[in-house]
């Protein structure tokens, strides 16, 4: 290669500036890192990299990723987490702000040539080039994903992008952090060419060089929406649309996309220069806000929780064969997103008219897929033609990893698992995703329980994005990391939690919609118990989550709860007379609200049915008790050693309810409020209300000693 290569005076530079035939190519390039970020050292190379291309000259500058694949990912949050100031982080976004605005200012043409994610501080530096170019490969995407975090785009996103795509398309990405593909970033305007991996230098290349490129970027409200935007109709419309959408989908309780409409709104105003500094002052009130925190905190523990599950994977050993028992809701769901994420499985159910409703529930998940653009025709058949059903154990005879998904049953699962080490090999690893049984439990059916495991999905299993794997005492280690492997090789975060009832997850939802029951029977009515809890953050409220588990799911499980823990556990007497007026919730299209419309309706006749009287309970009350008694459950799983790790904690609830992430998790919501407090208000609700919500031992010797969960 000839030219010649500039590298920084740090010892491990970042990336290299090399010149060729005229070209400057600057290539990202963190050797110690996984994927390229922006950070304090990244801007002192970049700045250092300026010089030597503003004295130099060279006829173009291409931006480019030394990596196989990844772009830049975004800037290095970890230099946000110790943050406590505005101004701690002011001078760093200056600096960026001025990196960027010098960068734009040589005068050569600059192109970006992405592969890769370019987000959020990667994809700002791209558009401080002339052009972009983006491969065509599914793992390129374009976003702006800052308001997940509780912030807003600070290095000149929030005034770039809108002035180069419009401001409808620029909020699109803005305000929902969503990603795109470079076929749609082409679409938008955000990229000027697509090409194949193997060609994109050329095709930097060529936009380099194909013409004397005008250098002030496209001419700005060359877009319909950009022309209504900036006109007194376009704000109402627009921006006030914008807004409104904003707080339907977040009940107002995350500020930053309301403040990026109002940033890009009053930038759009300004020159530039002036509009950065909005942007900045905006980025750095916001970066130290509580929701910021937790929202940062989340990504933190998402990390360090899958950190410690890939570390334990490597010691699993390689699964060829996948066997799936049950192909029912969860067996269909299961079985699906394996021979999605590309691995055979054989499905095997009772009888070929259950086999047949599996099947087809998993060609339909497919079918969305395609629907959605996310898989490709023949890629879909391919996946699908990994999807083998079954009505005898004979393809059992090659699978070396079996999910048991067969109904609730003790002598059911145990049955079966007799059935299949019968016929499978004798390193079989058997994983059951029970909801409630104790996997000790059900490994006395094994001949070979160190190769027993739980393996406990949420429902619906494309969706949901967390597993918690059961270890029982006598799992082995390569068992529970084989289990841990296949996890995240289905592409979820997964969770390890030691054995008992319920484990962790099923157990601590006990409390949280028992309690719902108990105020229902309070005379709060149904719709004011889930509003107010939905208020307070949960995605869904828990009457409503209660139709939707199924109320003889439910009956089910609070029965082996109670055998296990108590009086404690009880659910008031009310599940009984609900199944036997045939409610069994939304599967039954009747529960606590009837599901016949589009929407679903409160039934009015169960009022009678359980002789509801109205009383009074402050919405602030329903939410409190509702989460508080998640909370207490939970202190007592920490105490019975089912689960210790706070972050597996928080990304359990988060992952696996939707507690409020804007609250960055149980327990860090608890460390808000204060465990003193907490305690007080236990203790004063058990006085009023029953002795199941007296504050376990754990939180009380926690707030004697004055000591938090993080
Ligand atoms: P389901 O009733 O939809 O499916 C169970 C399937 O097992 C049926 O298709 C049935 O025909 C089949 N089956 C029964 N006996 C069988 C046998 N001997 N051999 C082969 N297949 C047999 O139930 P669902 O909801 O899929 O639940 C399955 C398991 O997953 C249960 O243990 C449940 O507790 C657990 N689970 C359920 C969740 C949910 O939200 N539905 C969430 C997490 C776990």
């Amino acid at each position: 290669m000839a030219g010649k290569t500039k590298s920084a005076a740090v010892p491990s530079p970042p990336g290299t500036l090399t010149t060729i035939d005229g070209v400057a190519w600057l290539v990202f390039d963190e050797s110690d890192k996984k994927v390229n970020t922006l950070s304090s050292r990244v801007f002192e190379w970049f700045e250092e990299q300026l010089a030597t291309l503003e004295a130099e000259r060279p006829d173009g500058v291409v931006l480019i990723s030394g990596k196989p694949l990844g772009f830049i990912a975004g800037a290095d949050i970890e230099e946000l987490k110790g943050v406590e100031t505005p101004e701690q982080v002011l001078g760093f976004l200056q600096r960026g702000h001025a990196l960027c605005r010098r960068f734009e200012a040589l005068p050569c043409t600059t192109v970006a040539a992405i592969h890769g994610a370019a987000l959020g501080g990667g994809l700002e530096l791209a558009l401080c080039c002339d052009r972009r170019v983006a491969t065509e490969h599914p793992k390129t995407k374009l976003g702006l994903p800052e308001v997940q975090l509780g912030i807003i785009p600070g290095l000149g996103g929030t005034q770039r992008l809108p002035r180069l795509i419009g401001v409808p398309d620029a909020l699109d990405l803005i305000l929902t952090g969503k990603q795109v593909p470079a076929k749609k970033a082409l679409r938008i305007g955000l990229v000027d060419e697509v090409c194949h991996p193997a060609n994109l230098a050329e095709a930097a290349l060529t936009v380099l060089k194909k013409e004397k490129i005008e250098r002030k970027g496209k001419p700005f409200a060359k877009r319909a929406g950009d022309f209504l935007a900036r006109t007194p109709l376009g704000d109402r419309v627009v921006y006030s649309q914008a807004r409104d959408n904003v707080l339907k989908k977040t009940g107002g309780h995350y500020p930053a996309p309301l403040v990026a409409v109002n940033v890009v709104k009053d930038g759009l105003e300004l020159p530039l220069e002036r509009a950065l500094d909005i942007e900045a002052g905006a980025f750095s009130e916001l970066v130290v806000s509580e929701t910021a925190k937790n929202l940062m905190s989340i990504f933190f523990m998402k990390n360090d929780v899958e950190g410690r599950a890939a570390a334990l994977a490597e010691k699993g050993r390689p699964v060829e064969k996948i066997g799936v028992l049950g192909a029912g809701f969860m067996g269909a769901g299961i079985a699906q997103v394996l021979a999605y994420k590309g691995m055979p499985v054989v499905m095997k159910d009772r009888d070929h008219a259950s086999l047949g409703r599996g099947m087809g529930y998993a060609a339909d998940r497919f079918d969305e897929l395609v629907k959605r653009r996310r898989m490709k025709p023949p890629v879909r058949e391919i996946a699908m033609g990994r999807l083998f059903g079954t009505v005898d154990y004979k393809p059992f005879e090659r699978t070396d990893f079996v999910i048991e998904a067969v109904f609730e049953d003790v002598g059911i699962k145990h049955a079966v698992t007799k059935e299949t080490e019968a016929v499978a090999p004798d390193n079989l690893i058997f994983a059951s995703n029970t909801s409630t049984i104790p996997i000790t439990r059900l490994a006395e059916a094994s001949s070979r329980p160190e190769n027993f495991v739980g393996m406990h999905f949420f429902s619906p299993v494309h969706k949901m994005p967390l597993i918690e794997v059961i270890r029982h005492p006598g799992t082995s280690e390569e068992t529970l990391a084989t289990t841990v492997d296949i996890g995240r090789r289905m592409g979820k975060t997964v969770v390890v939690v030691n054995d008992g009832p319920g484990f962790y997850t099923s157990r601590v939802l006990g409390p949280f919609v028992n309690e719902a029951a108990y105020i229902l029977l309070e005379g709060a009515t149904i719709e004011q118990i889930d509003r107010a809890v939905k208020a307070w953050g949960w995605p869904v409220g828990p009457i409503a989550l209660m139709d939707e588990v199924g109320l003889d799911v439910g009956h089910h499980v609070s029965q082996v709860m109670v055998e296990a823990f108590g009086d404690r556990m009880k659910p008031p007497e009310i599940f009984q007379a609900m199944i036997d007026d045939g409610r069994t919730g939304r599967k039954g299209k009747k529960g606590f609200y009837l599901y016949d419309g589009k929407e679903k309706k409160v039934d009015q006749k169960v009022y009678d049915l359980l002789g509801w009287r109205e009383g009074s309970v402050s919405d602030d009350e329903i939410a409190e008790r509702c989460w508080l008694q998640m909370l207490n459950e939970t202190a007592r799983t920490i105490e019975d050693g089912i689960i210790e790790n706070p972050a597996d904690i928080d990304i359990s609830v988060i992952f696996g309810f939707g507690f409020p992430p804007f609250r960055g998790g149980i327990l860090r919501e608890a460390d808000r409020v204060g465990l003193g407090q907490i305690v007080d208000r236990l203790d004063a609700y058990a006085e009023r209300h029953g002795e199941r919500l007296r504050p376990a031992q754990l939180l009380r010797d926690m707030a004697d000693k004055g000591e938090t969960f993080h």
